[in-house]
């Protein structure tokens, strides 16, 4: 009776421990890099042209950090039925080269209460709205560029901003205060520039919650470029 008590114990242990391996294997594919697109078919990578807008550098970034976090449209919670975790998950939201019938694109831009992200969160802004339109109007494909970063240009303005309003701010607003860090404004990002976390966190430093969380790492010149802008004083340029 015991022996069998213990054996049928053994086997839940290990039921619980491979799917507890499963998950984590699919976490760490995210957080190491994976393909960036959230797993699934490797994106198609080209030299970046400033007429495209990228899946990986972009698209899924704005969506990482604004709809799949705990709670929203992840694996766990899937709200409503909707995970967007992976481009080929995305994808049944998107009617390729079609923007006004896409889901996906309709909801960001209602303007009453049922948009996404959800109100107390900020709405994406125009031009986050108008990235996911081009994309969705360009075929919505499955891709990603390089050579677009350039680690000789490290302003605020230039740089860092952006890096933070495409892959931050959604988890790191006043509405949203991962780690109760606010990433929304100059004088919020410095505040983390100052007291080492903001690179600490993105360079994956011992000590520091690796970020962005549960996404793919920023590039090597992405992070030099934040590095490059605390060193020089984390200045509103
Ligand atoms: C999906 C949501 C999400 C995204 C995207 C995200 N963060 Fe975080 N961040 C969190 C949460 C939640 C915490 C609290 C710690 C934890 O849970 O790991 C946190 C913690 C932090 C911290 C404090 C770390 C520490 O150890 O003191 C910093 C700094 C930070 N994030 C910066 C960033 C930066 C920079 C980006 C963009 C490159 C980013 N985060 C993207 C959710 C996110």
């Amino acid at each position: 009776m015991r022996d069998k008590r213990n054996l049928s114990r053994v086997f839940i242990v290990a039921i619980a421990a491979t799917i507890l391996f499963a998950c984590r294997h699919n976490l760490d594919d995210l957080i190491n890099g994976g393909p960036g697109n959230g797993g699934g078919t490797p994106p198609v990578v080209t030299n970046c042209s400033p007429d495209s807008v990228y899946f990986v550098n972009e698209i899924m970034p704005l969506i990482s950090s604004n709809c799949t976090m705990s709670g929203c449209h992840d694996n766990i919670t899937h709200a409503d039925g909707v995970n967007l975790t992976t481009y080929t998950r995305i994808m049944q939201y998107v009617v390729a080269g079609n923007a006004g019938n896409s889901k996906l694109y309709k909801v960001i831009i209602k303007t009453n209460g049922d948009r996404m992200p959800p109100p107390p969160m900020p709405a994406f802004t125009t031009e986050q709205k108008a990235k996911i339109e081009k994309w969705i109007n360009q075929g919505a494909k499955n891709n990603s560029c390089t050579g677009s970063c350039d680690t000789t240009v490290f302003t605020y303005s230039g740089a860092v901003k952006n890096i933070m309003s495409g892959k931050c701010a959604g988890c790191h607003n006043p509405s949203n205060l991962g780690g109760n860090v606010d990433l929304s404004t100059y004088n919020a990002v410095k505040a983390s520039a100052l007291n080492g976390s903001l690179y600490g966190s993105i360079a994956h430093q011992p000590g520091y919650s690796a970020m962005p969380k549960n996404a793919a790492k920023l590039s090597d010149c992405e992070i030099r470029q934040v590095q490059k802008w605390v060193n020089a004083g984390a200045l509103n340029n």
